[in-house]
């Protein structure tokens, strides 16, 4: 309402309100203009110590259950009985998720963060088994570590993002995406709808790694490679097998997906590696599938990088 009034001001007030509006005005759109734009900075470091803390501990549950966490084993319910305390105790509402594939129970873990819009939910996933042959610490203890202590910092940060942001720990990945395909499926289609992405981590830490994102989702695979440049490390698109981890499941709903992955069984070529160090010549990770997937196949500085990715991407993704 604007009433045509005279109003007299001595100077003395005029000056006062007008240093007022100046100190007052700029400092308070300084603030939702920040938070609006510079979130994604404000993405934590992962600390790797933490990440190779909980792949020690899924190295621990397979020497405890027989050598493995594979689906239908000890080693795999002991597996989301650790990830889940840890989730519980940081605040997430988490859901385990029965089915049976193969005449054995299987399990996947969904965490949700409480907060930001229902309606568009921003998912990281990563799956929990392992094969038979081995306690599987590159596949998948490496995504499995790195998206949980990518949960645990939304926590210490008691982030409150705008949109919503759910974790997931799927099973029987090994036998065919199995636990990720049940949860699609028994998915109503307007929750399928709310996911505004799924980002998929399988093999984050192979020995002798590549940096490969999944050539998917445009704008999630732009928030990955800004990453990466942002640390002057190039990236591939990830061609060893498309379909071959649980983004497939999502994808084949129609929900856009990315992800991230150091390569497996495929040989580094030596254009590879005189980009990226390691060994030309040699799989990027020798112990694929094998026993010898353990804490000693793990490069520390391929999963201390995806796992920052990772947070960033969960950052910068929900904001
Ligand atoms: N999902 C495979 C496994 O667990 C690993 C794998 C092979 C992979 N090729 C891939 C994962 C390409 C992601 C993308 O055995
Ligand atoms: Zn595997």
């Amino acid at each position: 309402m604007t009433t045509p009034t005279t109003t007299r001001t001595t100077p003395a007030l005029a000056i006062a309100a007008g240093l007022l509006a100046t100190l007052l005005v700029p400092a308070a759109q300084a603030v939702p203009a920040d938070a609006g734009t510079a979130a994604a900075a404000v993405a934590p470091d992962i600390p790797v110590a933490n990440v190779k803390a909980h792949l020690n501990q899924f190295s621990t549950i397979a020497a405890n259950n027989g050598g493995n966490r594979a689906h239908g084993r000890p080693g795999y319910k002991a597996s989301i009985d650790y990830v889940k305390g840890k989730l519980d105790a940081a605040g997430f509402t988490t859901s385990v998720q029965q089915f049976t594939s193969n005449g054995a129970t299987g399990y996947n873990l969904i965490a949700d963060w409480p907060g930001g819009d229902p309606n568009r939910v921003v998912f990281a996933g990563a799956h929990l088994d392992s094969v038979t042959s081995g306690a599987g610490i590159n596949d998948n203890g490496s995504g499995s570590a790195g998206i949980l202590e990518t949960a645990l910092a939304v926590s210490r940060a008691q982030y409150k993002p705008a949109k919503h942001l759910r974790f997931a720990w799927w099973g029987a990945e090994e036998l065919g995406i199995v636990g990720s395909k049940h949860y699609v499926a028994n998915l109503p289609r307007t929750e399928r709808s709310k996911i505004a992405g799924y980002l998929n981590f399988d093999m984050i830490g192979s020995p002798n790694p590549g940096y490969f994102v999944y050539d998917d989702d445009p704008t999630i695979e732009k928030t990955f490679k800004d990453y990466f440049a942002g640390l002057g490390v190039p990236t591939e698109i990830e061609t060893e097998g498309d379909g071959r981890s649980d983004h497939a499941s999502f994808k084949n709903a129609g929900i856009p997906v990315g992800g991230l992955f150091t390569g497996a069984s495929t040989r580094k070529t030596a254009a590879q590696a005189r980009k990226w160090g390691g060994t030309s010549g040699q799989a990027f990770d020798r112990c694929y599938h094998s026993s010898c997937d353990t804490t000693a196949n793990i490069n520390e500085t391929a999963l201390n990088r995806n796992s920052d990715a990772a947070a960033y991407a969960v950052w910068a993704l929900s904001s």
